[in-house]
């Protein structure tokens, strides 16, 4: 039998009122992503064997704070799938970066998403568009943080809880979204324990994909067990004209003391053409892949918390 076109549509749920809802309010929907073969255990473990170094994430947790302590691993010799059972009894992340730029098959699918979506909502035009793969052990944990361009999230294994905050300044001013967009800070924010007290908890299960208002402080927590998630980021026009409006004031903030800088994203009134055009340049090498200097441990399936130190 043959699948019907809506069969084969990656997301499974869509409805008109998501056109209205996308970007801008929080949004759950169903998707087909498994279906496509690309997320099972062997395809993920031949994508981590194929992902170039420089893109390939590794950092282990504190054992006292919980936060990743910026220790970076490899692969050594394991084998992608070792590599899965390894986060598996371990305390570690995996992010597989930027599969686009050197999987066809994976650019395929973010380009039939996309196509998808722009399909579904007129107007809706996306660059800069971004792929990635997260394997993390039970219990990780994501900090209080916001992202500086449109960003969703695919579960594929385990399940999470997504906190959502409002998009307000009382939970994270202008100042501080310059500072992620200026890059001055790790995309953590300040936080406190009430904030809670305002977020909606969304637990996300294998098959269910999220997304939320641009900037809208957030933070994640693995449910106990291994979590693979997809990521995929994607820019517009008004996701670029915030950017530059925010990156403008911070700017602007720093050289000449304005304390009220305008957030208004339409319009260029705030940034010449040939300044935006340098941001855009600036914002292009901010995207590639981190420079890892040392590796402090490969990842080990045999061993007790799935990794080997170096001495
Ligand atoms: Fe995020």
């Amino acid at each position: 039998m043959t699948a019907t076109a809506e069969e084969r549509e990656i997301i499974a749920d869509w409805q008109p009122r998501h056109a209205a809802l996308f970007g801008h309010e929080r949004l759950k929907l169903n998707h087909r992503l498994r279906e496509t073969g690309l997320f099972s255990r062997s395809a993920l473990g031949r994508l981590i064997e194929q992902c170039p170094p420089e893109e390939l994430g590794l950092e282990s947790m504190c054992h006292e704070t919980d936060k990743p302590d910026r220790i970076q691993g490899e692969l050594g010799g394991s084998s992608g799938e070792d590599a899965i059972r390894a986060i598996e009894k371990g305390r570690m992340w995996m992010n597989v970066r930027r599969i686009m730029d050197w999987s066809p098959e994976y650019r395929a699918l973010l380009d039939q998403v996309f196509d998808e979506f722009e399909r579904r909502m007129p107007g809706f035009s996306t660059f800069k568009r971004n792929i990635g793969v997260l394997i993390s052990s039970p219990n990780a944990k994501v900090y209080y943080h916001a992202d500086i361009q449109g960003q969703s999230l695919w579960q594929i294994e385990g399940q999470k809880s997504v906190f959502l905050y409002p998009r307000s300044s009382v939970f994270m001013d202008d100042r501080n979204i310059e500072k992620i967009l200026l890059r001055e800070t790790d995309e953590d924010l300040p936080y406190e324990l009430w904030y809670d007290d305002y977020a909606d908890e969304i637990v996300l299960k294998p098959g269910e994909m999220i997304t939320w208002p641009l900037y809208a402080p957030h933070r994640v927590q693995n449910h106990d067990c291994l979590n693979i998630s997809v990521t995929m980021e994607h820019w517009t026009r008004e996701i670029r004209n915030a950017y530059a409006v925010h990156y403008g004031n911070g700017v602007m903030r720093r050289t000449l003391g304005i304390k009220n800088a305008s957030t208004r994203d339409r319009g260029l009134h705030v940034y010449p053409k040939a300044a935006s055009a340098l941001l855009w340049k600036r914002l292009g090498r901010q995207t590639s892949g981190d420079v890892v200097k040392q590796r402090h441990f490969r990842i080990d399936a045999d061993a007790p918390e799935g990794l080997v130190t170096y001495a």
